[in-house]
């Protein structure tokens, strides 16, 4: 079993989109697949309310309690944990938790900036674990067209964590599936945007080998 946490205390970098997409094109490619909601707001629980035919099973913890919770539950393939914002504890129990940090940043500075007290928790779990952990930025909510996302992939770089290949790109089709309780993937299977999350699937997936 893999655990992927998609964490960023920053609020609406992507998190729960992102956590949302990847679990389901995790089970698209036949994976047994679990999304935990650790944000108390419950916005991946909403989402996958909206369906009655939702085919992403969640469950919530919002409490800084993931590492031992996930322990007593039945195996999967994968786990993917969406972040909660602030919330510390909460950050630190799912980093515990995970096998691979995935963390989306929006291409401004001010998100750049935000990220510094994470990427120092993450470190350090880095070297207590002997590197076991693996952690990587993917830009999120990347406006086509523009140069912005070079530059930040590039001054993301001065944090010493990998900066994923993939992006995920600005797109009303975003949140206009979730409103749907839906993905891109299930909207169109063949879009740009479908593609661009089964990349970020394939791109995790060799990294936790
Ligand atoms: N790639 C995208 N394209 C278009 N809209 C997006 C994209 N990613 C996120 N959004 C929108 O931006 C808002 C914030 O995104 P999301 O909820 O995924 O972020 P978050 O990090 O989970 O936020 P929070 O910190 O509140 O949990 C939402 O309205 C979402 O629909
Ligand atoms: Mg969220």
């Amino acid at each position: 079993m893999k655990v992927i946490a998609v964490l960023n205390q920053k609020g609406g970098s992507g998190k729960t989109t992102i956590a949302t997409h990847l679990a389901r094109a995790l089970q698209i490619g036949g994976a047994d697949v679990l999304l935990v909601d650790s944000d108390p707001q419950g916005s991946a629980r909403d989402w996958a309310a909206v369906r009655e035919d939702q085919p992403v099973p969640v469950v919530g913890i919002d409490r800084p309690t993931i590492e031992r919770d996930l322990k007593s539950l039945v195996r999967k393939d994968f786990v993917v944990i969406d972040g909660a914002p602030q919330a510390a504890d909460l950050a630190v129990s799912a980093i515990k938790a995970a096998h691979f940090i995935l963390i989306p940043v929006q291409p401004s500075p001010y998100d750049i900036w935000a990220t510094a007290d994470l990427v120092d928790l993450v470190k350090q779990r880095i070297e207590v674990t002997d590197g076991k952990l693996k952690a990587a930025f993917i830009v999120s909510r990347a406006i086509k067209g523009t140069k912005i996302s070079a530059e930040i992939a590039e001054a993301l770089s001065g944090y010493d964590l990998p900066v994923l290949e993939s992006r995920i790109t600005q797109r009303v089709s975003y949140p206009s599936t979730a409103a749907a309780g839906t993905t891109v993937n299930d909207a169109d299977p063949d879009g740009d945007a479908a593609r661009e999350v089964l990349a970020l699937a394939n791109e995790i997936k060799r990294l936790l080998i």
